[in-house]
C-alpha cells in the first residue's frame, strides 16, 4: 500500500486526477470504476478541466460506477445524476461507455445480474478510484459478518444514511437499499486509489494504514490484500497517523 499525504483537499484530488490521467495516456481505453460522495468532487472537476485542456482523452474509456442507490429516480440525488454532472458532462466519454447500477430498475435483482456479466464482458479492468466511509465501508460494502463477492443488493447502515443525509432534505429521505459492487470484482481492477479528506476520516484512516489484521467488520481493511493500492489523504484524514 503506497501512501501519501497531501497538504489539503485540492491537493489531494490533484494528485488522484493526475494518476487517472496517467494511465489514460498510457491506455486510451482505460476501463475504470469510479465513486461518488463528497471526496471525489475536485477529482473529477480537474479531471473535466484537463480534458478541456487537452490533457486528458476520455474518447476510448470506459467507467463503471461503484453503486447507486436503489428506488430514486434520476434526477434527484441519484449517482447517474452526480456522475453526470460532475464528470461526464465535462469530459469526451461516450454516453454509451458509462455504466452506473439502474437502482430504479423494476427488478434489482436482476439489475445485480446484468451489472455483473456487464463487468464480466471487460476486455481488462484497469484502475478503481474509491472514497471510504467512515464505518470503512467502500461502495455500500457496509460492516458485517460475511461479504457478498459480487453485485448486490445492500442495506445502509443507520451511520451511512445519517453520513449522506447531507445531500437529502432529511435523513428520511436517504434510500435504505443500495445496489453495490462487491468485492471479487473490486479485485479484478488492477490498481486501486483510495482518497480519503478531512478530520472525520482520520480514525478510520488510523484503522487502515495500522491494522494488522483483516476483517469485513471494516470492510476497507480487504484492500491490504490487493497488491496495487494508493491511498491518497489530506492533513486532516492523517492526522492520527
Ligand atoms: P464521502 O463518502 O466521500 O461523501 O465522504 C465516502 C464513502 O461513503 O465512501
Amino acid at each position: 500500500m503506497i501512501l501519501y499525504r497531501e497538504d489539503d483537499y485540492n491537493a489531494m484530488s490533484l494528485r488522484a486526477a493526475s494518476i487517472i490521467a496517467r494511465e489514460l495516456k498510457s491506455n486510451p481505453a482505460l476501463t475504470m470504476c469510479l465513486a461518488t460522495g463528497e471526496t471525489p468532487e475536485q477529482t473529477y472537476r480537474i479531471l473535466g478541466n484537463m480534458c478541456k485542456a487537452g490533457d486528458a482523452n476520455f474518447s476510448k474509456a470506459a467507467t463503471f460506477n461503484l453503486d447507486e442507490y436503489v428506488g430514486l429516480d434520476y434526477g434527484a440525488n441519484s449517482y447517474r445524476t452526480y456522475m453526470k454532472n460532475l464528470l461526464f458532462d465535462h469530459v469526451n466519454i461516450r454516453p454509451e461507455n458509462t455504466h452506473i447500477p439502474r437502482g430504479n430498475s423494476p427488478d434489482t435483482a436482476l439489475e445485480c445480474l446484468r451489472y455483473d456479466r456487464l463487468l464480466d464482458s471487460c476486455q481488462s479492468r484497469d484502475i478503481l478510484l474509491t472514497g471510504i466511509g467512515m464505518n470503512g465501508h467502500i461502495g455500500f460494502n457496509e460492516p458485517c459478518s460475511a461479504l457478498d463477492g459480487r453485485t448486490h443488493i445492500a442495506r445502509l447502515s443507520q451511520g451511512t444514511r445519517k453520513a449522506n443525509a447531507r445531500f437529502f432534505d432529511s435523513i428520511d429521505q436517504v434510500p435504505e437499499l443500495a445496489i453495490t459492487m462487491g468485492f471479487s470484482d473490486i479485485f479484478h481492477f488492477a490498481k486501486i486509489v483510495l482518497i480519503a479528506n478531512g478530520r472525520k476520516k482520520a480514525p478510520i484512516i488510523r484503522e487502515l494504514v495500522n491494522s494488522q489484521k483483516i476483517t469485513t467488520q471494516n470492510p476497507s481493511l480487504l484492500l491490504k490484500l490487493h497488491r496495487d493500492v494508493t491511498v491518497i489523504i489530506d492533513k486532516e484524514a492523517a492526522e492520527l497517523l
